[in-house]
């Protein structure tokens, strides 16, 4: 018998598999997922109700409109997964003094930083999807549920669909690729967002935080690049040798969504507050390609 029981929403996204990997060996929680057949994000007026009769001590919720380019055509389902539904699952951890933790995005700062970004830095996002995550972030503050917002960045994997895998997919037919090399960022393996979201559950369920403590927080792998280093880094990770990146400015590979051209963030709160440090994006991409892929 679990002695806590963790709901996960959202089940087949790259933090979320990672997630069941991490938790699966952890006997004291029992991890309940919560797909789209029993929770809607896209229909926010129906999220109390579908969690009604699950019990949980800590809800997480890595679910989101993640297509960055398509929430720009999108705006109504990115405001109501991104911000309408995720104020809906705070508002039940709220009512039952329940903690939560979410996921936010870099892409909420307007990206003219020299330096990295600390949370309280003002923010001012570049495109739908940002401000989406961002207003969720205010969304779930207003209600006054115990959440953790963790802003992550430039999230990849060997699940669904990201850099990683494209540039990986587009090995197998090219040699040569040209890849944006003025925007500043900081990879992260989905695997140490899991990691890290573990070790900060535990520490909510089994000794809890000050309420001073909730709030949010930023989560990437130490480091940063742009992507056109992160792309040779990769092949160079996979020993994919026959591969040539040139460097391209954002102008030449325009996207409906602007992005930030700086949007590496500091992570020292994390540490301070919790002791929780992400590996360097280097050594978690090695991790990544060591990685058996089923
Ligand atoms: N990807 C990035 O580069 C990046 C960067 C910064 C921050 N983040 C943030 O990190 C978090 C995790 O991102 P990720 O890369 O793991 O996302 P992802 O791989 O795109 O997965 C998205 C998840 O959301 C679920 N979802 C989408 N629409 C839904 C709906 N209508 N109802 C229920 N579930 C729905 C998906 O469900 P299914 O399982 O059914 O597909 C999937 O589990 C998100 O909050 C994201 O905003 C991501």
């Amino acid at each position: 018998m679990s002695k806590y029981t963790v709901a996960l929403i959202g089940q087949h996204g790259q933090v979320s598999t990672y997630l069941q990997r991490a938790f699966k060996h952890e006997k004291d929680i029992r991890l309940l997922v919560l797909g789209r057949e029993q929770l809607d994000l896209s229909r926010p007026d129906t999220v109390c109700e579908s969690l009604e009769a699950v019990e949980f001590d800590l809800l997480i919720n890595p679910a989101a409109f993640t297509a960055v380019d398509l929430a720009e055509e999108q705006h109504e389902q990115s405001f109501a997964i991104n911000r309408d539904a995720a104020a809906q699952l705070a508002l039940v951890c709220a009512k039952r003094k329940t903690p939560m933790i979410h996921y936010s995005t870099d892409y909420v700062f307007p990206g003219d930083a020299t330096e990295p970004y600390v949370e309280t830095d003002a923010t001012g996002p570049t495109g739908i999807y940002g401000k989406s995550k961002l207003e969720g972030e205010n969304a779930i503050f207003a209600t006054g549920a115990q959440a953790i917002i963790l802003r992550t960045a430039w999230v990849y994997s060997n699940i669904g669909k990201n850099f990683y895998k494209t540039m990986l997919g587009l090995s197998a037919s090219r040699n040569e690729l040209n890849v944006v090399n003025d925007q500043v960022g900081s990879p992260t393996y989905a695997g140490s967002i899991a990691d890290a979201t573990l070790k900060l559950s535990l520490l909510l369920l089994e000794q809890g935080i000050r309420d001073d403590q909730f709030g949010v927080y930023h989560l990437t792998c130490q480091g940063q690049t742009h992507w056109a280093d992160f792309a040779q880094a990769l092949f160079k990770a996979n020993a994919i040798g026959h591969m040539t990146v040139n460097g391209i400015p954002s102008s030449e590979y325009p996207t409906p969504a602007k992005r930030p051209e700086y949007s590496v963030l500091n992570c020292g709160k994390l540490v301070a507050q919790f002791g929780i440090a992400l590996p360097n994006w280097k050594d978690a991409l090695l991790d990544c390609a060591r990685e058996e892929v089923a």
